[in-house]
């Protein structure tokens, strides 16, 4: 049966995968995206799909988005701000407001909407889940920036100060480190607390660090893939933060949008949290390699003792609540890098986007480092 589904934020990286997943299995798509200058400096894509209803505006505007709530049965809440810029007060406009609106529009005017799927995030979890030989589990707060000045950075026991090892971390951690973080852990809990009370069904998807084509290379929030391959478009190593061994799960953008799919038709995933992960624990070392390898370049990553406010340290989700609903991560890290290697050989860069996002950081002393002697 065909379903009619809002996509707000349906123009991004995540969002336009999950539109074309949407429209292959016969739904029908409307797009509601304000084409934020930083993400598509350019105006709008060439991959929003003609066959898709297009409306630009605000999802924290009331009257840009009661018009696109109109008629649909599915929202799928993708438009947020994402930084590591200072501007806290932008993430819980755009990312918890447009939240509390959706829910304010849909009971105000008895709107059939049967579900709505969220974009939330790993970051909810915060630096996640360590444990310390004599304290057990824990979830620590984010590491103080004298620790990481001193380029000790490992986590500690706030109660004993052993070095702590990381576990996986399960949808049940809460303990989000910054203005993003708490924007995301505010969507889970609107979306937890208003779904319930009037009974409109909810996911929230919390996504690690999704990688493939389309991903805005204009936007430092893009993140990992986006900086390693523009330097080394441009002949210049890697540079990995901290020591270089932080542990992340990549996954790829079509396995998000599969999930994303998967909890808006699925029942059992109602009023769920569900982690989105590539389940495969790789160094940002290790990734930095196979970024290297897949340009068939001979230059070695650089590891200079710099560090990045609000980074955490090692974040594995465990993903086995939506295993159990059939999803997997299919696509291995290796092939996500050269989706977006080859997608990004495709486009118009230029060195502007290469320096412009590390200079903005370092002046708002987001990139920091460690202090000699
Ligand atoms: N990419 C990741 O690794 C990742 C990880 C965790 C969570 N997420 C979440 O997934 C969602 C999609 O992220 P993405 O990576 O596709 O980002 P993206 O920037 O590519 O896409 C976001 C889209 O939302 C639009 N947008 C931004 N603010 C808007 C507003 N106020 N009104 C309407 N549209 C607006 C942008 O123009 C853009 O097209 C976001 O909620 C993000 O927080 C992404």
């Amino acid at each position: 049966m065909t379903v009619r589904v809002l996509v707000t934020g349906g123009a991004g990286f995540i969002g336009s995968h999950t539109v074309d997943l949407l429209l292959e299995r016969g739904h029908a798509v409307r797009i509601l995206d304000n084409l934020q200058p930083r993400v598509h400096p350019r105006g709008v894509p060439a991959w929003v799909p003609k066959e898709a209803e297009f409306i630009r505006g605000d999802v924290a505007n009331r009257a840009d988005l009661a018009p696109a709530l109109r008629g649909v049965d599915y929202v799928v809440h993708l438009a947020a701000y994402q930084d590591y810029l200072p501007d806290f007060s932008t993430f819980i406009h755009t990312n918890a407001e447009s939240t509390a609106l959706l829910f304010e529009l849909i009971v105000a005017d008895r709107l059939p909407v049967r579900k709505i799927v969220f974009a939330s995030s790993q970051s909810v979890a915060g630096e996640g889940l360590y444990r310390c030989p004599a304290h057990g589990l824990l979830t620590p707060p984010p590491r103080p920036v004298e620790q990481l000045r001193r380029g000790d950075w490992e986590l500690h026991c706030p109660y004993c100060g052993q070095t702590m090892t990381h576990a996986v971390i399960p949808e049940t951690v809460a303990s989000p480190g910054t203005t993003y973080g708490i924007s995301k852990y505010a969507i889970e809990l609107l979306a937890d607390r208003l779904g319930r009370r009037y009974g409109i069904p909810t996911s929230c998807m919390r996504y690690t660090y999704v990688q493939g084509t389309r991903n805005s290379f204009y936007n430092a929030y893009s993140g990992i893939a986006r900086i390693f391959a523009l330097r080394l478009l441009h002949g210049l190593p890697p540079v990995c933060f901290e020591d270089g061994q932080q542990l992340r799960d990549y996954v790829n953008v079509k396995d998000v949008a599969w999930a994303n799919v998967l909890a808006m038709e699925d029942e059992r995933a109602n009023f769920g949290i569900f982690n989105v992960g590539g389940k495969r624990p790789v160094t940002v070392l290790e990734f930095a390699r196979i970024m290297v390898a897949e340009f068939g370049s001979d230059l070695e990553p650089l590891v200079p003792g710099e560090f990045r406010l609000g980074d955490t340290r090692h974040t594995i989700s465990d993903v086995s609540r939506l295993e159990a609903l059939g999803w997997q991560a299919a696509i291995p890290v290796e092939q996500n890098v050269h989706e977006y290697v080859e997608w990004m050989r495709q486009q118009q860069t230029t060195d502007e986007f290469l320096h412009e996002a590390d200079r903005v950081m370092r002046e708002q002393g987001v990139v920091q480092w460690v202090e000699k002697g």
